[in-house]
């Protein structure tokens, strides 16, 4: 596997390969990330991965400084999975000058995740696009577990026309249920311990939801609230919303999703489940 740190360098190992598969990723890799480079090989001879760190995705008092780094291992990671090319572009290569211009997403950026970090998706489909640019992918795979993000990047692809198929996979758990994440990380064992609650709060959610209606939407997503918050979470919310917008269901019949974005101690965990 190539490691290319700068543009130029990334653009001239690509020139002339076919079709191109591309996964970005911040690193600090797991097996989330590994079956988004398998599925990535199944549709493309020549995969490249991508490691950047974005400061324009984190607001402030986010965890931007203690995201964990890990190049050297994560390169042990790709090249075994079998990738072709490591972008991994310091700042000064990504933004050699002040980044002035933007990628603006439409008003779904400010709900749900937007709602509690504003600013994040206007960073997130900067930094996506640009990184488009330097690897000109045919095809580029994104994780479930980041729902809203996936639906901004597909509609951003489309709306922008870019010539990029736009493909989800499904989130990987660990044994418990938890949802793996490089945020992961960040929990203590005792908080580990805890953390498969929050899936199990969205499957006894989705389960009382199947038996009540949408009618007793909001009633059942307070009451998964208070479930995790009286053991010491802090959730910023459970939401059951219609796959196709992310707006609240108006009525039966629809295809619904529970989005949820919950603090265990220091470490924010978003995860969500298709009803
Ligand atoms: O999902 C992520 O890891 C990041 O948001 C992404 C897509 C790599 C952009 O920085």
């Amino acid at each position: 596997m190539n490691l290319h740190h700068d543009i130029p360098s990334l653009r001239h190992a690509l020139r002339g390969r076919g079709r191109i598969a591309f996964v970005p990723t911040m690193g600090n890799l797991h097996e989330g990330h590994i079956a988004l480079m398998r599925a990535a090989r199944e549709h493309a001879d020549t995969v490249v991965a991508s490691i950047f760190v974005n400061r324009l995705q984190f607001g402030p008092g986010e965890d931007f400084d203690r995201y964990p780094r890990t190049l050297q291992a994560d390169s042990e990671k790709l090249a075994a999975a079998g990738v072709d090319a490591l972008f991994a572009p310091t700042e000064s290569d990504l933004y050699p000058e002040p980044q002035g211009y933007f990628v603006e997403p439409p008003d779904l950026q400010h709900l749900l995740e937007g709602e509690f970090r504003p600013g994040h998706f206007r960073g997130v489909a900067t930094v996506v696009l640009k990184l488009f640019n330097c690897v000109q992918p045919q095809v580029a795979l994104f994780g479930k577990k980041d729902y809203q993000q996936l639906m901004l990047i597909r509609a951003m692809t489309r709306q922008l026309a870019l010539p990029i198929e736009i493909v989800g996979v499904d989130t990987v758990r660990a044994e418990d249920g938890l949802a793996l994440s490089s945020r992961n990380a960040y929990l203590s064992p005792k908080e580990r311990q805890e953390a498969p609650r929050l899936i199990e709060t969205l499957r006894a959610l989705r389960g009382r939801l199947l038996a009540e209606g949408i009618t007793r939407r909001e009633i059942l997503e307070q009451e998964a609230v208070e479930t995790l918050d009286k053991r010491g979470w802090k959730t910023d919310y459970i939401a059951v919303r219609q796959q196709a917008d992310l707006l609240p269901p108006q009525e039966e019949g629809r295809k619904l999703v529970i989005v949820a974005a919950s603090r265990l101690g220091q470490t924010r965990l978003i995860d969500n489940l298709e009803v």
